[in-house]
């Protein structure tokens, strides 16, 4: 038989869907892959139970209904200030994951460089392999998760053609403060480097920490490529909506890659999300209030069990350091919490590059109950751990 294309010889297995698959094995309650485990919103159900009888079973046009990308820009324009053409600056895309890989084939040439800071997203690898581009990895410090500007600085001066910006940050939590995107923005600019956001979790954000939008910076519009999903904000991540905000230049291309890539959304689920889009304020302060009742839950447990453990400015993910536990293999440490303990968690050494393995990532998308019944499993982990005397196997 001919050969296969050697692309993904060096992907592994995602971690997170490793994880998933550990927590069913071992009947686990599974805080590893990040999703809700409650419903949308009534009104977008209630609307995609009408959209069915509504005729939007053909294909959409390709870069997104009309309607959904003036929902778009009117959602847009008032979070952002900005006043954006539906017909120019945006793409609808299959998940904000379809809009990152359309952004980077869009950006990049084989070899480019891209700058990612780790820890990461864990698409963010695949996506440079199968683009060609070669990541340059950017230490976010633990336990604050703060960059060094002289190390960022380092890195831009190998000539980056972008650099991937995940804000608020999965998995860290990180909010970035206006200090820092100004460093940033200086660096894209005097670098001549384009930015691509990823703000999947804009609208969750905890105070003190404000979400700022990094094409609103001065003279960052015409360099950022802004790619957003529905999938967090609406609790949606089955529907596969996400999308591209860019200059008109970069939506051209954008828009050329993504005809090819998917040739469009789902089209009765764009109808649908107009819905939503049209929510007023309202909506997104309940969203803030229902994960802000969750962290607190969880944070307070996390307080109660004495563990180490990093409380997220933005995004729904708790970084927990196991050091204490004389962790060797984070992998190990993982499966072993899953079997032993029932609580499905991400070994942290899948987001960095640093070869750092002594933290674990907990999601708390999750009801009450689920949460309340992971953290009664948890107060077995220190005694069991303690025991276990850093064997994990
Ligand atoms: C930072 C980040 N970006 C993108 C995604 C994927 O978004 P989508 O469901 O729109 O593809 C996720 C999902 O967990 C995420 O955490």
């Amino acid at each position: 038989m001919p050969t296969l294309s050697n692309r993904t010889d060096t992907f592994t297995e995602s971690m997170i869907r490793k994880m998933t698959r550990i927590s069913l094995d071992y009947n686990a309650i599974n805080l590893s892959q990040g999703f809700p485990d409650f419903n949308p919103p009534k009104p977008l159900l209630d609307r995609l139970a009408n959209v069915t009888y509504e005729n939007h079973h053909q294909y959409e046009v390709t870069w997104g209904s009309q309607r959904m990308r003036e929902a778009l820009a009117k959602k847009h324009e008032h979070f952002t200030g900005q006043k954006i053409d539906p017909n120019k600056n945006i793409v609808v895309t299959c998940g904000s994951t379809e809009a990152m890989m359309a952004t980077m084939m869009s950006v990049c040439n084989v070899g480019d460089k891209v700058i990612v800071f780790s820890p990461f997203y864990e698409n963010y690898g695949a996506d440079a392999i199968l683009t060609g581009a070669v990541p340059i990895y950017v230490p976010l410090n633990p336990p604050e998760f703060t960059f060094d500007a002289d190390v960022l600085e380092a890195a831009f001066k190998q000539k980056p053609k972008a650099l991937i910006l995940c804000n608020p940050s999965n998995p860290c939590g990180r909010v970035f403060t206006m200090e820092e995107l100004k460093i940033i923005a200086e660096f894209a600019q005097k670098y001549d480097t384009f930015v691509i956001t990823d703000e999947v979790y804009e609208h969750i954000v905890y105070d003190p920490n404000k979400h700022i939008y990094f094409s609103n910076l001065p003279g960052m519009f015409e360099r950022t490529i802004t790619c957003n999903s529905l999938s967090k904000t609406y609790s949606i991540t089955g529907w596969r909506l996400g999308y591209i905000i860019a200059p008109q230049y970069i939506v051209d291309v954008a828009k050329k890659v993504h005809d090819f890539l998917t040739v469009g959304a789902a089209a009765p689920l764009q109808e649908a999300i107009v819905t939503a889009l049209n929510f007023d304020d309202t909506y997104y302060a309940e969203l803030l209030d229902v994960y802000k009742s969750k962290k607190d839950l969880f944070i307070n447990g996390m307080k109660r069990l004495d563990l180490s453990f990093t409380d997220p400015q933005g995004a729904y993910y708790v970084m927990v350091d196991v050091s204490e536990f004389k962790v060797k293999d984070d992998i190990e440490f993982c499966t072993w919490l899953a079997r032993e303990v029932g609580v499905g968690a991400v070994p942290g050494s899948s987001f960095f590059r640093e070869g750092i393995n002594n933290y674990i990532r907990f999601h708390f998308a999750k009801s009450e109950d689920t949460l309340t019944a992971s953290l009664n499993r948890l107060e077995s982990l220190k005694k069991k751990a303690t025991l276990a005397n850093g064997n994990f196997r």
